[in-house]
């Protein structure tokens, strides 16, 4: 085993393949003079949108933000409910928190981690004002099998771990009234910073949003109500130009790399996200459910030098910051079973394949001396 640390994702390898093109975008940026909603912006909502199929795109400073803008667009606030899933990033549930309304939750499904959308006619109540289905680790929710479910309550897709995923050859976020991606640096598509954007085809939403992100200005000396400030800056939209034309490339080397774990990782030790035939993951993540003492792989893999990472440890519903809403252990046991099960192992798209072989033979040398450990123990003792 080398004595390199394998990072459970690790961004250097990515900068190298980018650094000169990144350093060619800001290069151009910086002599501009404009720093803040200039020409970048507006050349990569325009790219990002096309690239989602959408007609507009608003970009924000995360995707909390945005997540929370698009609520506010939709006029949600207090005394309203919104629809969600305990098995995702808290952001999904602070933003809906910020906008003044009350996070809903309904369980995942136990073979796809995505909301289970036979729970969620029942959630609906008269004061449901959006439902928030979140792609987790790139799989995609039937947003049109949602649309059957909720009628006209208006859905903003948290696509924030779903760049470049698809649903039926349409991109996810494309599909809801509004949908929501984060580029935090270690997303599918990462800035070197924080962003955000949203994507809609309504353009009432999307002057709502231009609005709200900038203070509610409709012009420099007028506000039309309060907004916030929050701007996706010109560097972080240099940047994300240079790499969103390589993205549906690094997404095909995660699928590659996750048909690998799922070919080669040790039968019966894990079972895999289900992702159905409709949908092709960008594989964000690639978190199983493992079978084994969870703790016990975490801690021996560690000590060869490989980290592992676990989404999510503790489901929303039971967070101490959702205590006020007064949900209890087993209200949603799939979130909960998922939670003491799933493991994450490395994903990056430029996992060199020798590195994936020491990741995939440490785990398989491990279950290998787990089951003659449990063979050894089940031998009948001597008289
Ligand atoms: C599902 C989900 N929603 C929302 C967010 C928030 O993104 P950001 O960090 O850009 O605010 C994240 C990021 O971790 C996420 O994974």
């Amino acid at each position: 085993m080398s004595n390199k640390m394998i990072w459970r994702c690790d961004l250097e390898p990515q900068h190298r393949y980018f650094a000169a093109a990144v350093q060619d975008a800001i290069n151009r940026v910086l002599p501009t003079g404009r720093y803040i909603l200039a020409s970048e912006v507006a050349a990569f909502e325009k790219e990002f949108a096309g690239y989602c199929g959408c007609r507009f795109a608003v970009g924000t400073a995360n995707a909390t933000d945005a997540l929370t803008l698009s609520l506010v667009a939709l006029g949600v606030g207090a005394g309203d409910e919104v629809i969600s899933t305990p098995y995702t990033a808290i952001p999904t549930v602070s933003a809906i928190v910020d906008s003044g309304a009350t996070p809903v939750f309904v369980d995942i499904r136990p073979d796809t981690f995505l909301m289970d959308l036979d729970q969620v006619a029942a959630a609906i109540t008269p004061r449901t004002k959006a439902i928030m289905p979140v792609h987790i680790f790139g799989n995609v929710v039937d947003i049109d099998e949602l649309r059957r479910v909720c009628g006209e309550i208006p859905i903003i897709e948290d696509a924030s771990q779903a760049h470049g995923a698809t649903l039926r050859g349409s991109k996810a976020g494309a599909f809801g009234d509004m949908g929501v991606f984060s580029f935090y640096p270690t997303k599918n598509l990462g800035a070197y910073g924080d962003g955000g954007i949203v994507v809609t085809d309504n353009p009432v939403h999307a002057e709502r949003l231009r609005k709200l992100r900038m203070y509610g200005m409709v012009d420099k000396d007028h506000i039309e109500f309060h907004g916030v400030n929050s701007r996706l800056d010109e560097l972080q939209a240099a940047i994300l130009r240079v790499k969103l034309p390589v993205l549906d490339d690094m997404n095909r080397r995660r699928r590659d790399i996750a048909a690998r774990y799922e070919n080669e990782l040790h039968a019966g030790s894990f079972t895999f996200q289900a992702i159905p035939s409709e949908v092709v993951s960008n594989h964000h993540v690639f978190v199983a459910r493992y079978h084994g003492n969870r703790e016990a792989l975490i801690a021996h893999l560690d000590s060869l030098g490989i980290q592992t990472n676990i989404y999510y440890p503790v489901p929303l519903h039971l967070q101490e910051a959702t205590r006020n809403l007064g949900y209890q252990p087993g209200d949603y046991p799939v979130a909960e079973q998922l939670c003491e099960e799933a493991l994450a192992l490395t994903m990056y798209p430029e996992l060199e394949p020798s590195v994936l072989d020491m990741v995939v033979g440490a785990i398989n040398a491990y279950e290998a001396s787990m089951c003659q450990v449990s063979s050894n123990l089940s031998l009948p003792t001597s008289p």
